[in-house]
């Protein structure tokens, strides 16, 4: 059997940087992932960084790229009746969120990791979480045919919605909150340069539209679609006329027609607001998408998952500094509480970003409110500092 400190499940954002930082510290971490690294590089997410999220990846080492290659943005826009509104996020609080793909950051991880010559094993199957509630855990795995058991003194859940370490924890010991929305986001990635020079968040009466991008010559856009759809019922033609359509004639003329970029991928995802607290069982700690999700506009899923991995290495780092025989848990305990309050205020602003923007079928009353929210916004100082502060993330 193989020992090792922390052992973290799921080579996502959460468990690639949390076991990046815990390298910095000189906390030995084994990381165990379902997929191989190939699918997990090639996986397209998100792309807009708070500025805390970029501080992070500093202090993790692997911010350099990032720096080189990551867009700087000081506002957004939102368009609504024909119209776009600048907010200003730079004038606004002083800050800007940078441009910089989700399959970038897991790429520097996993260079940075490889780099660091700490233990990963892609494509680790059943794995399995066992004696949680007591001091000595261990993991279990199957790779290549063969099975492996890992003893350690922590478990870090790393492992996304559909894991197994938030089902590990006893119903009774877990509380879980929920929303579900009637609509998914259509996505497609194309290269073409962009031609916005901002992201563009686009209610419109056809449906919500977001015109992003990963680089100088690569798009991202995000078209708001029913839970029915299905890929193929959306060729490129397609998308590119509702995408238009949506975002307003100016915008619409300067996506390129005859030859369309052809998408390089498309893909369907549904949107859910999700909490499971507390985020400590025993030995077992849950980060990222394992323990919350948000709904997707406001960018917030990716800057939770570092926000959490950065309280729960400072908890761990708290514990090991003391010698062996001294180590109190009152850092470890404090974990939940902190990332908790983080990822309600995120919770409660995705949630905002998404009932402002989105079209709900068939209640005249909230659209009536919706629009004189949005109008209010346009008009209010005060409530675009609201959203700035919220959108570059705020400091807790
Ligand atoms: P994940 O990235 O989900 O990583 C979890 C890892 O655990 C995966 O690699 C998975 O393969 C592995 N795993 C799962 N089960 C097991 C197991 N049993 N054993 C071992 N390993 C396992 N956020 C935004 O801000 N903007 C976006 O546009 C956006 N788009 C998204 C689109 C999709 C389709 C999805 C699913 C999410 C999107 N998000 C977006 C959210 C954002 O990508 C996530 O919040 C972020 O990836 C969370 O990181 P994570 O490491 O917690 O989880
Ligand atoms: C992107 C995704 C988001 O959810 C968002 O709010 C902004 C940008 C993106 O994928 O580029």
């Amino acid at each position: 059997m193989r020992r090792t400190q922390v052992a973290i499940v799921g080579a996502g954002p959460a468990g690639l940087l949390l076991g990046q930082l815990l390298y910095k510290e000189g906390i030995e971490t084994i990381l165990l992932e379902r997929r191989s690294a190939e699918y997990v590089s090639g996986r397209i997410r998100a792309g807009v960084l708070e500025p805390g999220t970029v501080n992070v990846l500093e202090r993790a080492g692997v911010a350099s790229r990032l720096h080189a290659e990551g867009l700087l943005h000081e506002g957004v826009e939102i368009g609504f009746r024909g119209r776009r509104h600048r907010i200003n996020l730079k004038a606004l609080t002083g800050k800007s969120v940078t441009v910089y793909g989700q399959t970038e950051v897991t790429r520097d991880l996993m260079d940075a990791r490889a780099a660091a010559g700490a233990p990963s094993v892609y494509e680790a199957e059943d794995v399995a979480l066992h004696d949680i509630a007591g001091p000595s855990p261990r993991v279990t795995y199957r790779h290549r045919g063969v099975g492996h058991e890992v003893a350690c003194d922590f478990v870090a859940g790393c492992d996304g919605f559909h894991g197994i370490s938030r089902r590990s924890i006893p119903a009774a010991a877990l509380s879980v909150y929920e929303r579900v929305y009637p609509f998914g986001w259509l996505g497609v990635l194309a290269d073409f340069p962009p031609p916005w020079e901002e992201l563009i968040y686009a209610n419109s009466e056809h449906g919500f539209a977001l015109a992003s991008m990963r680089s100088p010559t690569r798009v991202r856009c995000y078209l708001q679609c029913s839970l029915e759809d299905r890929i193929g019922q959306w060729s490129d033609e397609r998308f590119w006329t509702e995408f238009g359509r949506r975002l307003g004639s100016e915008i619409g003329a300067r996506v390129p027609s005859t030859p369309i970029a052809p998408s390089i991928e498309k893909s369907i995802a549904p949107l859910r607001s999700f909490v499971a607290e507390p985020l400590r069982f025993g030995r077992l700690f849950l980060a990222g998408d394992a323990a919350h999700i948000v709904p997707p506009t406001g960018a917030k899923g990716l800057n939770l998952a570092v926000s959490d991995v950065f309280y729960l290495s400072e908890a761990l780092r708290n514990f090991y500094r003391e010698p062996p025989g001294d180590r109190a848990e009152s850092a470890l305990d404090a974990y939940s509480a902190r990332a908790l309050r983080r990822i309600w205020h995120a919770e409660r602003f995705s949630w905002w970003m998404t009932r402002q923007l989105h079209r709900f079928p068939g209640d005249a009353f909230d659209e009536r409110l919706q629009h004189a929210e949005l109008e209010h916004l346009f008009e209010s100082r005060a409530a675009q500092a609201s959203m700035a502060e919220n959108y570059v993330g705020l400091a807790l």
